[in-house]
């Protein structure tokens, strides 16, 4: 029987400015997918473990065994039986791509069993429609990242234009998961639809500063960049103490800090390993004094995407 064992990495969207549109992959977390072919026509999802009874088994409403099923559409492929185990190694709705994760694990063994009939790249609008079941819009700034490695602009979603963005040699993320529960689809609601000229300036303008920064292995433009007045102020209400964890973060060394996808988790940027370490230190001890327990990730940005496990 033909199977495959895969590892999908965590990613952090947004990179504070970038809502919707920048994103990159992190070393871990992560989750692992195995993957089995067999003669039964269909897609079953056989076992979840690591989500606290948390999602579904039934392979329509599952994400993984969802996009699973739309590619094998794609590709003509109905006829083929396939058999999925999801092990979850990350935290849901911890705003480190949780559901990205595990499509894209989903996706990236598939493809592997097939072949690779699509690159990895043409896998994204697959992903995105698992991200559309997960919280009801497609977003890429997770998916892109977590396929493709590194960091990643989506310069477009109409038509669907994607970007590899380079990034200085030895950049660390410092992350942080502060335990406490926040759905991508509610952190979605909360934000404004509508927003002033002079933010969107602002915004745009920092964008731009970031992907300018990461090109000139800029640190300092790359920081100056993380500012976000649109999102920020809204979801920043759901973390804990998060504007006396930035002053932490920032003066043990950050580049630049922010929250990591739709929250709870923040992430900082740093220059090296020893920095970013030294972050996760500080802020999960501010947060064990505010009585909240945290996990914590340190990460080069991860350049492979998914990978095949053995
Ligand atoms: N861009 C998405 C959001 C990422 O901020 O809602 C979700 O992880």
């Amino acid at each position: 029987m033909k199977s495959v064992k895969v590892f999908a990495p965590a990613t952090v969207a947004n990179v504070v400015c970038g809502y919707d549109v920048l994103g990159f992959a992190v070393d871990e977390p992560g989750d692992e997918v195995i993957m089995r072919l067999n003669d039964k026509p269909g897609v079953s999802l056989l076992k979840i473990t690591g989500d606290e009874g948390r999602l579904p088994l039934d392979p329509d409403k599952n994400t993984v065994s969802a996009v699973v099923k739309h590619y094998l559409n794609h590709v003509g492929r109905q006829d083929i039986g396939v058999e999925i185990e999801l092990h979850k190694k990350m935290p849901i709705g911890s705003g480190l791509g949780s559901s990205s994760a595990s499509t894209v694990g989903g996706l990236f063994a598939i493809n592997t069993l097939m072949d690779n009939l699509l690159t990895n790249k043409e896998l994204v609008p697959f992903a995105m429609k698992g991200e559309e079941l997960a919280c009801g819009y497609g977003h890429a700034d997770n998916v892109a990242p977590a396929l493709m490695g590194g960091f990643v602009l989506i310069r477009s979603y109409e038509p669907l234009d994607i970007i590899s963005l380079p990034c200085p040699q030895g950049m660390h993320a410092a992350i942080v998961y502060p335990e406490v529960d926040v759905p991508t689809k509610d952190a979605r609601q909360m934000i404004r639809s509508k927003v002033l000229l002079k933010d969107a300036v602002t915004q745009w303008g920092n964008v731009a500063g970031l992907v300018s920064g990461l090109f000139m292995n800029d640190y300092e433009l790359i920081g100056n960049s993380m500012t976000d007045v649109l999102v920020e102020p809204t979801r920043s209400i759901l973390i804990p103490d998060f504007y006396n964890l930035r002053v932490l973060a920032m003066e043990a060394g950050a580049v630049g800090f922010g929250i990591s996808g739709s929250g709870p988790s923040v992430f900082a940027l740093t220059k090296d390993r020893e920095t970013a370490t030294a972050i996760t230190q500080k802020l999960q001890q501010h947060l064990q004094k505010l009585a909240i327990n945290s996990l914590a990730f340190v990460s080069e940005v991860n350049k492979k995407g998914p990978v095949i496990l053995d």
